[in-house]
């Protein structure tokens, strides 16, 4: 009998886990508590865009090893599973700290509910302690009854099922016995002497905290040389070059842009810094991070209302919403604070996307100047201005000859660097970069 585990949370996490441990061969029952999202996993629908997320889903429901339900009573009951995987969200607070009342909420749940002892394996992104205070918080409701672990989660949304299926890694964090118990879950998942890192549940809590601001800095130190590199007159994908091919650095994580979004690094960096503060830590290293990438975002304003001072009768086709390609997530998108700031002084745009159309215009103020589009041309056709935010691939093939037949405007703003400045400014275009003159 194939061993069974409780996903609770169904979002961009707890949904691939779930479908994950489905397609790994344990019964999974995965508890929602949004209806809508709910009714619509039941249906074999992914309420979000995750590339391979759709047929293991399904195939998970046609071999009935998913199983969904809106409370995780009713998910105990019907299981009695014995590992209960928390993914629900730890949105940021106003004061930067992790909301925590969603996990609190799923934790009381499994105390209240669950007949036997029970791990309560904690996937969310969660303050350093966290596994400990609610550790105390089941053990005040029941003693003994739930052992609670941090099982820090690595996938990146857009290859979130390669990932999780085949992680570089695995972290867990609590005490030996129930690391081991917990450790065993993923033996099938780590090939290649990928290791099971297990570790006292603070090291794991901050280990994922730490993970994140690592990448965040190269991404803003990257963006830092960037800005040097256009004062300069240097080229910036040179200079990437020469540093990607140092193995000491490495490659990834390694492209100048418009910053990073996401639902992960801005709220997991804020999350360090408001750490550090309560702890009477300097945090001038992550906090120059999270400033200088909201800086970021906004490069190519200054330049746009220099180029444009008629706000009202410039038009601009924003090619991209998601923070990144292969995703509908536009948490933290650039293209968010884009229009935010360009339309508060009347710009007006014409946006494209080929997923997060529908996640962005729920994100985006009403009052926004946005038309929306069916495709690239039809931004372009009209606009004065392209600035490219996203680098999906059918962005990336546009082609000066393109423009010449769907381009109404002479402007070019490329947030990712994919264009060839050199044939866009050959065919007639005023070509701005990031980190190149
Ligand atoms: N998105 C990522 O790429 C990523 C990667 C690694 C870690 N994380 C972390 O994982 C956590 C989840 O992130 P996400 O992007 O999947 O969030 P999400 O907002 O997409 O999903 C969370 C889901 O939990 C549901 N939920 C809330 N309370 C619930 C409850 N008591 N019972 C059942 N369902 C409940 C919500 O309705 C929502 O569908 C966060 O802490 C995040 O920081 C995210």
């Amino acid at each position: 009998m194939s061993q069974k585990i409780i996903v609770v949370g169904a979002g961009y996490v707890g949904l691939v886990a779930g479908a994950c441990f489905g397609s790994a061969g344990f019964t999974v029952g995965i508890v929602e508590t949004n209806p809508d999202k709910l009714r619509s996993i039941k249906d074999s629908n992914v309420p979000f865009y995750e590339p391979g997320l759709s047929d293991l889903l399904k195939e998970g429901i046609a071999k009935k090893r998913l199983s969904f339900y809106s409370n995780q009573k009713d998910a105990l009951e019907s299981l009695n599973a014995q590992f209960i995987f928390c993914a629900v969200g730890t949105p940021e607070s106003p004061d930067g700290s992790a909301n925590l009342s969603y996990v609190e909420a799923a934790l009381k749940d499994c105390v209240l509910n669950s007949k036997n002892h029970v791990y309560f394996i904690i996937k969310s992104t969660v303050p350093v302690g966290t596994s400990q205070k609610l550790q105390k918080m089941a053990d005040n409701i029941t003693p003994g009854k739930v052992s609670v672990l941090n099982n820090p989660e690595f996938l990146k949304e857009g290859t979130a099922v390669s990932d999780f299926l085949r992680p570089e890694r695995v972290v867990i964090g609590g005490s030996p016995e129930a690391v081991e118990k917990v450790g065993a879950i993923y033996e099938s998942f780590l090939l290649n002497q990928k290791p099971l890192i297990k570790i006292d549940s603070v090291s794991a809590e901050l280990a994922k905290l730490g993970a994140n601001l690592m990448l965040a800095s190269r991404v803003s130190v990257v963006n830092q040389i960037a800005r040097l590199s256009s004062a300069t007159g240097a080229d910036i994908r040179s200079i990437e070059k020469v540093l990607q091919s140092d193995s000491r650095i490495g490659s990834k994580y390694l492209y100048a842009g418009l910053g990073f979004g996401g639902s992960c690094f801005p709220k997991d960096i804020k999350n360090f810094i408001d750490l550090c503060k309560k702890q009477g830590v300097d945090a001038s290293v992550a906090e120059a991070i999270d400033t200088f990438n909201d800086e970021q975002k906004l490069i190519f304003v200054n330049q746009i209302i220099k180029d444009f001072p008629k706000a009202s009768s410039t038009r601009i086709a924003l090619l991209g919403l998601a923070f990144k390609p292969e995703t509908d997530d536009v948490r933290e998108s650039p293209a968010l604070a884009i229009v935010e700031k360009l339309s508060a002084l009347g710009y007006r745009f014409n946006a494209y996307d080929p997923k997060a159309m529908e996640t962005f215009k729920a994100s985006v103020k009403k009052e926004s100047n946005v038309r929306y589009c069916s495709c690239s041309e039809e931004a372009l056709k009209d606009a004065d201005a392209l600035l490219l935010v996203t680098e999906w691939q059918e962005f990336q093939r546009i082609k000066a000859e393109d423009l010449k037949t769907c381009f109404k405007g002479k402007h070019v703003y490329d947030g990712k660097n994919v264009y060839s400045a050199t044939a866009l400014k050959d065919a007639g275009y005023i070509y701005y970069g990031v980190g190149r003159s």
